[in-house]
């Protein structure tokens, strides 16, 4: 038994390392230019033929859960299924060239993060749109950076953001990292930005609000235009988290509800892999005002030539080249295969699946009318104990404990992605799990790869190798 299988406790559910199966010796006798304490003279290499390789890399596949096993509705994180298509799209060799080849070599290349600008743009209603921050997060801090450049450049310092408490913890990040003071503002007793409490938090100090529409509870902020007004009368921005633009595509657009600045999760929107805090995409489009603080380089179209260009008050760069170019071709790939029409339909099924599957489980949806998610609550029961053993029924749990100010909550957003049956499915998860014993509940999962882990530790003090993994034990 090795720390594995100490850990899981069960020998059935542990796949070993390729190195501890048979493994054969190979000499190396060849001369080495690298320097000898680099090099080895053998090396000990898995014994193993192609369908055995293969299998323990299924085997281990399916020790994860993805939303290519089944439904997972995960509050706020839009586990939306990434079509295989887009894969194709940005596998094509053609794409592979070297960022630093000069614009007229890479017109093909340039074209593209063009007319991803400016689908961007056309969606979320605003005047230019930069692809390089490499996450949402990375998105928030430049959007940020941008607001703070435009007040600097209008000799207007301010020093603080305001944040709902609802929203996520990247938005208070951002907004400190930097340089503010985030003010912290208590959601309304339907779930929404109480204006009155806006109006005391709002001051000349204010550099922006950071919002998202529909809200953490899924709420549309209906009275966004008065938020608007309050913000800009007293010279701040709006700035819009994009997490749930999901819920708006082709009916409605933050620019026109008044946002100056924000950021597409396009992982969370356009059906691209999850960045993990860096190597996806998170976009940033900003109104015409700010529009030169963006930052370097843009891409622009001039008399059908495309080139890149340094925007006159730029910000500088937030990532190298043009970000990360394979998801950003996905993104592109995405919106250009759905189209108006079938951007609309996304956003429309999405809302229709969440108020779907909300009217077929017993729990108590406190704050509505919602669109895309909402926020359950587990009542007298504990959600994370509930979540765990949905996991049991083969489904993945909602987001759960957050946001704070409902109570045991399960954040749930199905996507349009999932059908009437699956739908039912998680429908029947809920419910099941709701109604098993809390001994049942609080033992669970039983029926997965790893039981009960401790997440806050697995957060906090990752080990990410199983070197050091081993080592340490
Ligand atoms: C509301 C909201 N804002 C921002 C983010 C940050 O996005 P990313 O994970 O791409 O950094 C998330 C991520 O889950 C989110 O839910």
């Amino acid at each position: 038994m090795n720390y594995d299988q100490a850990r899981y406790g069960d020998e059935d559910r542990y796949e070993p390392l390729l190195s501890e199966k048979d493994t054969t010796s190979v000499d190396v006798d060849e001369a080495s230019p690298l320097p000898e304490d680099l090099t080895r003279d053998s090396l000990e290499l898995p014994r193993l033929s192609e369908p055995e390789l293969a299998r323990h890399y299924t085997r281990l596949s399916q020790m994860n859960w993805s939303v290519e096993s089944g439904p997972y509705p995960l509050g706020s994180c839009t586990m939306k299924y990434n079509p295989s298509f887009t894969e194709d799209v940005a596998a094509d060799p053609s794409g592979a060239v070297h960022p630093d080849r000069s614009d007229g070599t890479i017109q093909g290349t340039l074209e593209l993060l063009y007319g991803l600008q400016d689908y961007l743009a056309r969606i979320g209603g605003m005047d230019a749109v930069t692809l390089q921050p490499p996450a949402g997060a990375a998105g928030e801090f430049t959007g940020i950076l941008v607001a703070k450049a435009y007040h600097e450049a209008n000799d207007d310092e301010r020093s603080e953001v305001i944040v709902p408490a609802s929203a996520h913890g990247t938005n208070f990040a951002s907004a400190a990292m930097a340089g503010y003071d985030v003010v912290e503002l208590p959601s309304g007793e339907d779930g929404r930005v109480d204006l009155e409490a806006l109006e005391a938090a709002v001051s000349e100090e204010t550099a922006a609000l950071m919002l998202t529409n529909p809200n953490t509870v899924g709420v549309f902020e209906r009275d966004i235009e008065e938020i608007a007004e309050i913000v800009h009368d007293a010279g701040g921005l709006l700035y819009y988290d994009g997490a749930n633009l999901n819920a708006l595509l082709g009916q409605a657009r933050p620019g026109d509800m008044g946002f100056d600045v924000m950021h597409y999760n396009v992982h969370k929107t356009f059906a691209t892999p999850h960045g993990g805090g860096g190597p996806g995409a998170g976009p940033v489009g900003v109104t015409e005002e700010l529009a030169e603080f963006l930052p370097s380089p843009q891409v622009r179209e001039r008399e059908g030539h495309y080139e890149l260009y340094e925007p006159e008050q730029s910000i500088g760069k937030v990532h190298g080249y043009q970000g990360n170019w394979l998801v950003l071709v996905k993104a592109y790939a995405y919106i250009a295969r759905l189209g108006d029409a079938g951007l609309k339909d996304a956003a429309a099924k999405a809302v229709l699946n969440a108020n779907y599957l909300a009217s077929q489980i017993d729990l108590d949806i406190p704050y509505g009318p919602f669109h895309h998610e909402f926020a359950a609550t587990a009542g007298d029961r504990d959600a994370a104990d509930v979540a765990k053993r949905m996991l049991d029924y083969g489904v993945h749990p909602p987001t759960t404990k957050w946001p704070e100010f409902v109570p045991e909550a399960m954040l749930t957003e199905p996507t349009e992605a999932e059908s009437l049956d699956s739908l039912e499915d998680l429908a029947d998860a809920f419910d099941s799990a709701m109604n098993d014993s809390t001994e049942e509940i609080e033992s669970a999962p039983s029926k997965t790869t790893a039981g009960r882990i401790d997440q806050a530790a697995a957060a906090r003090n990752p080990r990410l190798s199983w070197r050091a993994l081993g080592e340490e034990e």
